[in-house]
């Protein structure tokens, strides 16, 4: 009987880095099975894991996967789609992707899967060091861009419904135009206290101990993912003009204040 039928379905990774393996140990905790492919040989961290390695595309999009689930960095899921035989799937497959931008992904697999293929484009808003304790109360968006087997995209998305997540059903624009101002302004201050290179004092406020967390976390993320949620998100130039211009006019006041300040003074005197 087809995988298909039954409740639990065969899961082919493409990307098998920090997000993809993250993915990969609740996925199998819940019974699916799973084959990966990745640029890099994964081979002896998945023989481990219980997966099957493949490091050659044909033969991984061969092997009769109900998903494939698209964990590539955002800034090559392009080259990775071209190096992809589709002639090879022998199945009507569900692309899924989770990359952190939207509209990108959702346009791209548009332009490049045939028909008869079906696209749900996510967003698991958490990752490896915020779901390290479980994904309950965390928030899954989704998009069913092009659905025909309503049935099998249940299943996938129930992966998330049954770990607690929130989930959100949302368009890959919407989407987009609200990380523009949440994930990327985010993950923008961080990277600029890391540039800063703020550390922690012996008077640490609270607030200033979740300012350095921040700058843990967001620069434990790669480059290309950070570098990808702005040149792949439309609406994140605007975003980061608005902070540019919100730290000025707030320097802007403070120098004011200063002036309004001495020249009081020098009045007194
Ligand atoms: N990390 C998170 O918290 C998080 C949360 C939600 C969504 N996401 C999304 O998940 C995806 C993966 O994120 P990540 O954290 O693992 O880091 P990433 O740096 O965004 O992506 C790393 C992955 O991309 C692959 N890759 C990079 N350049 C490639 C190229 N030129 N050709 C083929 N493959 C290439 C890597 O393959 P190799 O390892 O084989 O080199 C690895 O699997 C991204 O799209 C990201 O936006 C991440």
């Amino acid at each position: 009987m087809s995988s298909s039928h039954s409740q639990n379905m065969k899961i082919g990774i493409v990307g098998f880095g920090t997000f993809g393996q993250f993915l990969a140990k609740t996925i199998i905790k819940q019974g699916h099975t799973i084959t990966a492919t990745s640029r890099s040989d994964y081979s002896h961290l998945c023989l481990q894991m219980g997966i099957h390695f493949f490091s050659d595309m044909s033969a991984f999009l061969d092997a009769e996967n109900d998903v494939i689930l698209l964990c590539t960095s955002i800034l090559s899921l392009a080259e990775v789609m071209r190096s992809m035989p589709l002639t090879c799937l022998k199945r009507p497959t569900l692309f899924v992707d989770v990359l952190s931008v939207k509209e990108h992904p959702r346009n791209l697999l548009l332009r490049t899967l045939p028909g008869e293929l079906d696209i749900l484009c996510t967003h698991p808003m958490f990752g490896p060091i915020s779901g390290k304790d479980g994904w309950k109360d965390l928030t899954f968006m989704y998009d069913k861009v092009r659905i025909q087997d309503e049935a099998k995209c249940s299943r996938f998305l129930q992966i998330f419904e049954t770990e607690g997540c929130r989930m959100v059903e949302m368009s890959c624009e919407e989407h987009d135009k609200a990380a523009a101002r949440s994930q990327f302004i985010t993950h923008t201050i961080g990277r600029t206290l890391g540039e800063m290179d703020i550390r922690s004092t012996p008077i640490d406020t609270k607030g200033f101990e979740t300012l350095v967390q921040l700058k843990e976390t967001t620069m434990k993320c790669s480059f290309d993912l950070y570098s990808g949620l702005f040149t792949h998100n439309r609406f994140a130039i605007q975003e980061l003009e608005n902070l540019e211009h919100a730290l000025f006019k707030v320097k802007e006041m403070l120098v004011q204040r200063m002036k309004e300040e001495q020249g009081q003074e020098k009045t007194e005197s």
